[in-house]
């Protein structure tokens, strides 16, 4: 059965129509990979989980990524809280990244579940990092193929206070990650920009953090340009999904007077792989 889908823009994201998480056979969830392929984040209205059936859901796409600095609930550890409570800030998400780029393995997809939003605002931001990259010149691709990227998490960066007390070892430093600065998708082959901003892609391999500003600055520029982005404005129940190996995301900082909850798992993935020497004129 062909799935309902309801493009979010012109270029990323999808609404899949008319599905029940709890009662996907193997035929109905090959689909939603598929569209997952296609669009890069789609979601779900109307959805009643327990946090074990959304378990169950983000267990078909692969081994659950635990994360390394951030504690998970206490009876369910690979489901993260996000909280932020009514008067405080949104600091959790709240710039242009890919989940868990400053790790050797980062997530392959992330789930996010919403348990209470407000009344406006608390929207999520996507950016295709494959638009991206194909906009560049063929100058600039040859050029971002030969680079690599040194990625460390922040583990000292502002959070609300729920989000700060899941950090346990504060003190202990962030072990880095270098990765290449174009990723090749694993399932779909297509090239991709792979970055975040500068809170965790701190510089290019081999470079000063003043010589990668300028160039790291203008691919983020790039790649968040309008016409690579879609949005979600999260309901009550929606869920989520979302390829952290083509796709950036923001959570926006705009509903300071409301408290919003969701709940996060993330699937694990493969070290990036880069394009080789001999294929980079391709
Ligand atoms: C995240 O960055 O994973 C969280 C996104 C959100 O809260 O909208």
């Amino acid at each position: 059965m062909a799935l309902q889908t309801v493009s979010l823009s012109g270029s990323i994201g999808a609404e899949i129509k008319g599905v029940d998480l709890t009662r996907l056979d193997d035929a109905g969830f090959t689909d939603i990979h598929r569209a997952l392929l296609d669009h890069g984040v789609i979601c779900f209205r109307d959805q009643n989980l327990t946090p074990d059936q959304q378990l169950a859901f983000a267990a078909r796409w692969g081994d659950i990524h635990l994360h390394p600095y951030l504690d998970g609930l206490p009876n369910r550890p690979e489901i993260i809280e996000i909280v932020k409570e009514a008067g405080e800030r949104n600091r959790f998400g709240d710039h242009w990244h890919t989940d868990q780029i400053f790790t050797s393995s980062p997530a392959m997809a992330t789930m996010l579940y919403a348990k209470e939003v407000p009344p406006v605002g608390g929207d999520t931001m996507f950016a295709s990092l494959s638009h991206a990259y194909g906009a560049l010149s063929d100058g600039m691709k040859e050029l971002a193929c030969r680079l690599r990227t040194y990625n460390l998490y922040d583990k000292q960066a502002p959070r609300s206070r729920r989000m700060s007390a899941k950090i346990p070892d504060q003190d202990k430093p962030a072990e880095p990650a270098v990765h290449p600065l174009v990723r090749v998708h694993p399932e779909t082959g297509r090239r991709g920009l792979y970055i975040n901003e500068m809170q965790t892609t701190r510089r290019f391999d081999g470079m000063t953090v003043d010589e990668s500003r300028p160039l790291i600055e203008y691919l983020l520029r790039h790649a968040t340009r309008p016409e690579f982005t879609c949005r979600i404005r999260w309901q009550v129940g929606t869920l989520a999904i979302w390829d952290n190996r083509c796709l950036m995301h923001q959570a926006l900082d705009d509903y300071p007077d409301y408290r919003r909850v969701m709940h996060r798992i993330t699937i694990k993935g493969d070290p990036p792989v880069g394009v080789g020497q001999e294929d980079i004129a391709a």
